[in-house]
């Protein structure tokens, strides 16, 4: 049988998602799904290294997994799992931390940020970051790794790292190849154009989330920064508040940026915004829709994801079984052979 290409992808659940999980994972995952073997994971263990609510993580965890779901991933056809139910995750990581150096870490730009964001609390966890997510990735032998722009740096460390390892060991890790769809990979705040939108972000009307109602829509589009001009023409460089919302356009009406810039040919910023947040609307009724029943299927939701740790746990554990190897630790029992010997006692 041919073999499927293989993907790994993940997000986060430490907040609510953002049309920019959407556009720069959600709807390439989906996209993908037909044509390859799928591992769609929710990152809790990266969450932790910020500090979380715990009754709002589990419950996020399972939002985050309905949110999936309404994007459209299928179940049946793609694997959905939770991080922390993969204990391989954890264990590679450590065997990778011993191959990363201090130097590798700490030039990570979103270390940088986020330990000038959260002060208070730059735990190890926080710098070790990067080499959890090379984990994630290394273990399925993932040969693509669909993600927005802001992960392209933690993508060239996971490959340096699986070259390192094979360049010492063999041919052990399959060197994955990031996706990064060409339009959408960094959505920008609504407030700042020039900054990612981030489901952080303290202003509310900053961030467009996937299950906001028509009336924040309205209301956030109205208030969303654009430059000063008339007409409307895409330019990313010179005015990126309106080159953001032209490819909001593009991604909630399936028109290309070409055909935008004519439909609005003598109209104003006032004219896009007003057709921007009806499309918006449209566009993401049937997600929250379908959300909305999902988060009333909570058993529903758990069995997904307990039989998708079982399936994901099962490809992992290869993997790691060949690291634990190359680098000389005594093989475990397989479980078989430590039932036999539980009877014999
Ligand atoms: P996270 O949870 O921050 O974001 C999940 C995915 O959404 C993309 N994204 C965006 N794309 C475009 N515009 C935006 N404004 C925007 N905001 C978020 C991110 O690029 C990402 O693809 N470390 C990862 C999660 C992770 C992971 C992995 C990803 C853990 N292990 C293994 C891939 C492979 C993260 O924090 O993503």
């Amino acid at each position: 049988m041919e073999r499927r290409p293989v993907i790994l992808s993940g997000i986060q659940p430490s907040g609510r998602l953002t049309i920019g999980h959407y556009t720069g994972a959600l709807r390439n995952w989906a996209a993908l799904q037909p044509t390859h073997a799928c591992f769609f994971m929710i990152a809790d263990l990266h969450a932790i290294t910020v500090r979380q609510d715990p009754i709002e993580l589990r419950q996020r965890t399972l939002e985050v997994a309905a949110l999936f779901i309404a994007c459209g991933i299928d179940p049946s056809q793609s694997t959905l799992f939770v991080q922390s139910h993969v204990p391989e995750h954890t264990q590679l990581t450590w065997v990778l931390t011993c191959f990363t150096g201090m130097g590798e870490c700490s030039r990570m730009t979103q270390f940088k940020e986020k330990s000038a964001q959260y002060r208070h609390n730059i735990n190890v966890g926080l710098f070790a970051y990067p080499i959890l997510m090379a984990a994630d990735i290394l273990l399925y032998q993932a040969d693509l790794v669909p993600v927005g722009a802001d992960q392209k740096q933690h993508l060239e460390l996971t490959r340096n790292l699986a070259e390192r390892f094979n360049h010492l060991y063999g041919q052990i890790f399959r060197i994955p190849e990031p996706y990064i769809p060409p339009v959408g990979a960094k959505i920008m705040s609504l407030q700042e154009p020039t900054k990612k939108m981030s489901k952080s972000d303290p202003n509310d009307n900053a961030v467009l989330f996937l299950t906001d109602s028509p009336e924040d829509i309205h209301r956030k589009i109205r208030r969303a920064i654009t430059d000063s001009g008339r007409e409307i023409r895409y330019d990313e460089k010179q005015r990126p508040g309106l080159s953001n919302l032209i490819v909001l356009y593009h991604i909630a009406t399936g028109k290309s940026i070409t055909e935008i810039e004519h439909e609005f040919e003598g109209s104003g910023y006032a004219d896009l915004k007003a057709a921007l947040a009806e499309a918006l609307i449209e566009f993401l009724r049937p997600i929250r829709e379908e959300y909305g029943r999902l988060c009333d299927a909570k058993d529903y939701l758990q069995n997904i994801l307990l039989r998708g740790a079982e399936k994901a746990r099962t490809r992992a554990h290869q993997t790691l079984q060949l690291v634990h190897n190359c680098v000389g630790f005594l093989p475990t029992l397989t479980p078989e052979a430590a039932v036999g010997m539980a009877h014999n006692r």
